[in-house]
């Protein structure tokens, strides 16, 4: 069939900003503790709490021999890090990581650290081992504590591979422990207290051009009250960014929305760094105090709405202050005197009270106008595409001229498909939209391909869309709260989806400008199709007959005539999951059927498959 494209170069359409597309970093699925974030101990500061998870307890990813009892009293390391381990002569603990286990890698360098204290006593011999179920994965290391508290520190050097190793500590005498810590050398850059390096890196090669973070629902669910050094924790507040920054032993963990412990080892200025290290622009996401997420609150107390005003403004200091200001100081004294340079700031995420959320948005906007009149305050529109919510939500931006508005929704292949103008119509001297969350729910190539679709849409508008970024970003195989995701990863190894791959497509070839261009004729569907295909959508569609999907090999993987009208595929093989070639698979079970995953880190831009479908007569 002809199909002709007419490219009109003599018109020019809208500029695309470097910034355009970028990616949605929020600890959801352990995407930070367990995931980005390199740490290999599970809570290494016996801060785990119920209230983080019903299931917590201060002894959580631990194992004890002997006398070893967490212990919350005077003698703890600091009034933000309540529990330490007390720990008797003759007796061990042992860590037992995230998921399967502690993941090293044979011939890597893992650095160990502990604060310890023996007070009065005499010295403590402690024998650190790291092992899995067939023996020990590198030489055991000695370190001696003696006196009050104070950090020691020894190196792994891994004999094998495993991701099911256990980090133990045994003390030959009476010993108080915290902060028990197990780092790769090999982190992002190379930086201490770093990122996981496959992970960073697949986040580098999408190339974004902004970063937001550090949520969503994350952000402002709980309460908005800080922490309490007197009595202890405040514990579901609100990301509160001042908890997050400083050295990592003095940072009050916190409950996760998401159901599990945030170390906040990964903070605030980790996240800017990080941005940096990228080559992309940081923007931060600030409550607003207005819950949103189902929890619907909100708080009313004009002296704490100043405190979070004022911490936003030192939030803004922090990031791009002088070296002698209050917090450009902070910042430089953890190792950064040059400024991260933040342009861009949103406050509140998803509220379901617009009105509510708004008042409280104007003191936020005033405010930083009044100081930094060069930073973009960025507005959002409640959880959905359309609605009461959104409508007066969008109300109440335009009408007090709100420089941008950020939308989210997660809504089906179709939707995407059939809502590519959307933009098409949005108000040209209105607010700019941040396009701050959106997926097509699921990671099948379907979804991809209908997202890569609407995707034109945002470049054709790219003078109203200003940003977008696909969301979720990461997800630990093992800690699923959300799917779908862009980049799926274990202990050990990490692989984009399909989604993944449009993403980097589109963020490493994004134009300088949009040419217009229209399209004529219908497309062809007897031809045989190569590549990233809608296998999902099809598989259930049932207006095809005789489909079939072979591999480069020219072997049959799945095929359907769709005669028995189930609209699902027929395999070439049974039920479960086979490998198809290297580190490829195509998955069908019960849950998920038909569906095209990979493994490991196959790069499935390099699959080729071949789908074959005949249009169904009548
Ligand atoms: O991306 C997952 C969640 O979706 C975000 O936390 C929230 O903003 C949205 O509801």
């Amino acid at each position: 069939t002809d199909y002709t494209l007419n490219v009109d170069p003599a018109h020019q359409g809208p500029a695309i900003d470097d910034t355009l597309y970028g990616v949605f970093f929020e600890d959801i699925n352990r995407a930070a503790d367990g995931g980005l974030y390199a740490e290999q101990v599970q809570n290494r500061s016996f801060e785990y709490d119920r209230a983080d998870n019903a299931s917590y307890t201060p002894l959580t990813s631990w194992d004890t021999t002997g006398s070893a009892k967490v212990v919350n009293d005077d003698g703890r390391l600091n009034a933000r890090n309540r529990n330490y381990l007390s720990v008797d002569g003759g007796s061990s603990v042992t860590n037992s990581g995230y998921g399967t286990g502690i993941a090293v890698r044979k011939g890597e360098r893992y650095d160990f650290s502990v604060w310890a204290r023996t007070g009065e006593a005499a010295g403590a011999p402690l024998t650190l081992t790291l092992r899995d179920s067939s023996g020990e994965l590198a030489a055991a290391r000695r370190v001696t504590a003696r006196g009050g508290w104070a950090k020691y520190t020894a190196t792994f050097t891994a004999s094998r591979t495993s991701a099911t190793g256990r980090l133990t500590v045994a003390s030959g005498a009476p010993v108080a422990l915290d902060m028990i810590s197990l780092f790769p050398r090999d982190t992002y850059k190379g930086r201490a207290n770093g990122m996981r390096k496959d992970l960073a890196e697949k986040i580098a090669a999408l190339d974004p051009g902004f970063v937001r973070f550090p949520g969503g629902c994350l952000v402002n669910t709980g309460s908005h009250e800080g922490y309490d050094e007197a009595s202890g924790y405040q514990r579901r507040r609100s990301y509160q960014w001042k908890d997050t920054i400083g050295p990592v032993e003095e940072r009050a963990t916190n409950a996760n929305f998401w159901g599990y412990n945030q170390s906040y080892g990964l903070g605030y200025y980790e996240y800017f760094q990080f941005a940096e290290d990228i080559g992309a622009m940081p923007l931060p996401v600030v409550p607003a105090l207005v819950t949103g997420c189902g929890e619907n609150k909100v708080t009313d107390d004009p002296a704490l709405l100043k405190r979070h005003v004022q911490d936003t403004l030192d939030l803004i200091e922090f990031a791009n202050g002088p070296v002698t200001s209050e917090w450009g100081r902070k910042r430089a004294a953890m190792g950064h005197p040059k400024p991260f340079h933040l342009t861009h700031l949103e406050v509140g995420n998803e509220e379901n009270l617009p009105d509510a959320f708004f008042a409280r948005f104007k003191e936020f906007r005033a405010a930083i106008e009044a100081k930094y009149p060069d930073v973009t305050v960025i507005s959002n529109s409640g959880p959905d595409d359309s609605g009461t919510i959104f409508d007066r939500a969008w109300q109440l931006n335009r009408d007090a001229k709100v420089d941008m508005v950020d939308e989210h929704y997660y809504n089906s292949p179709q939707w995407f498909l059939e809502n590519n103008e959307r933009y098409d119509s949005y108000d040209r001297n209105g607010p700019k939209v941040f396009l701050g969350e959106y997926a097509s729910q699921d990671n099948r190539f379907g979804n991809a391909l209908s997202e890569a679709a609407y995707m034109t849409g945002l470049e054709r508008n790219a003078d109203v869309v200003k940003l977008a970024s696909y969301a979720p970003l990461l997800a630990r195989t093992d800690s699923v709260q959300w799917r779908p995701d862009m980049i799926w990863f274990d202990g050990q190894r990490s692989w984009g989806s399909a989604n993944y791959e449009v993403q980097k497509l589109f963020m490493n070839n994004a134009g300088d400008r949009v040419v217009p261009s229209t399209a004529s004729g219908t497309p062809a569907t007897t031809a045989p199709i190569t590549g990233a295909i809608g296998l999902s959508t099809w598989a259930t569609s049932a207006a095809y007959d005789d489909v079939t999907v072979t591999g480069a090999d020219g072997k049959t993987l799945l095929s359907d005539d769709f005669s028995n009208g189930d609209g699902k595929w027929t395999k070439a093989a049974g039920r479960g999951t086979w490998q198809v070639e290297d580190g490829a698979y195509v998955q069908s079970d019960a849950a998920a059927e038909n569906t095209l995953v990979t493994a490991g880190d196959p790069g499935w831009q390099n699959y080729d498959l071949h789908v074959k479908a005949t249009k169904k007569s009548g």
